[in-house]
């Protein structure tokens, strides 16, 4: 029987992949900040699939839970990591305090290389698999998202890096790509408010209005999706990092295809209608 271990696995993408994971017949080692005081997520998974079900409590910002997590693999093989918790963050650079920067940079790209580092000898001993989530804004630029864009950036370029390094040593690394999906995504995102409001208010305001229209789509994508695509990287029917949603695909292929001055126009003219849809409107 295969173990995985799932980071944020309290909600959204990770906490689906548990389940997944367990209808499949795998060990899941479910880890999350305060999971173990927080296991009525998991209630409704039925008990002998929960006999399946490990709970760790792992902030991938706490060396001292990382060293834990660690330590539970010296006696426990790990046939795959999934470096999935994550935050969002929204709102111009100019407002961006260094707390929050580092927050976010902490969380979705030094937790993770610190978690990965630290787990490569269990992985190099099971010649296992490590999926890290990005995101379409892992390759794709978006305003006023510089900083999880920079944070999905480097995870892309970790994963690339990292596959070509761990290939002699027959451990597999892939990232997922997905675009927008309702999830606690949007909930839990740091966002910048517009203080600035000569400077930046309309900006702020257009992009709100742009994700209140995405979140109230009568038919949203389906976060399973991604993690389907998860579970094939993880049973190895799939050999590739994986671009996930019709948004994140269309943005791949455009910016694989298009000469770069085409693209950048592009992109300009979808920021500035995404802005100029909101003249006037007191969103
Ligand atoms: N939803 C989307 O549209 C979308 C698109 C592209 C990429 N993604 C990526 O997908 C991944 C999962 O996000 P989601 O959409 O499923 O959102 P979500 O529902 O908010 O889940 C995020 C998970 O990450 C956890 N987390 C946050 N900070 C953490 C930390 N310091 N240590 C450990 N866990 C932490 C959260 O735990 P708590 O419950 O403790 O907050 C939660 O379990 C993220 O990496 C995100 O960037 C999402």
């Amino acid at each position: 029987m295969k173990t995985v271990l799932i980071t944020g696995a309290t909600s959204g993408f990770g906490l689906s992949l548990v389940e997944e994971l367990l209808q499949k017949d795998y060990e899941v080692v479910a880890t999350g900040r305060s999971i173990c005081s927080r296991s009525k997520i998991f209630a409704s998974i039925s008990e002998d699939l929960r006999a399946r079900l490990q709970l760790i409590d792992l902030d991938v910002n706490e060396p001292s839970q990382i060293a834990q997590v660690k330590e539970f693999f010296e006696h426990k093989t790990l046939d795959c990591l999934v470096n999935n918790a994550g935050l969002g963050h929204f709102g111009p650079l100019e407002e961006v305090t260094d707390e929050a920067m580092e927050r976010l940079i902490n969380t979705n790209l030094v937790g993770l290389m610190k978690l990965t580092r630290e787990l490569l000898p269990a992985l190099r001993t099971s010649k296992g698999k490590i999926v890290n989530v990005s995101s379409a804004f892992g390759f794709m630029g978006f305003p006023l998202t510089s900083v999880y864009c920079a944070s999905k950036f480097a995870v892309e370029g970790f994963t690339q890096s990292l596959a070509l390094e761990l290939k002699p040593h027959g451990v597999d690394v892939f990232s997922v790509r997905p675009g927008g999906y309702r999830t606690n995504f949007l909930e839990n995102a740091i966002f910048e408010e517009g203080l600035k409001e000569d400077v930046y208010l309309q900006q702020v305001r257009g992009l709100k209005q742009f994700q209140k229209k995405l979140s109230s789509r009568p038919n949203p994508p389906d976060k399973m999706e991604v993690v389907h695509k998860i579970v094939q990287l993880i049973e190895g029917n799939r050999r590739k990092s994986v671009t996930v949603g019709k948004d994140a695909r269309l943005g791949w292929f455009l910016k694989r295809f298009l000469p770069e001055a085409v693209y950048d126009s592009l992109m300009q003219k979808t920021a500035s209608n995404m802005m100029s849809a909101v003249e006037g409107s007191s969103v």
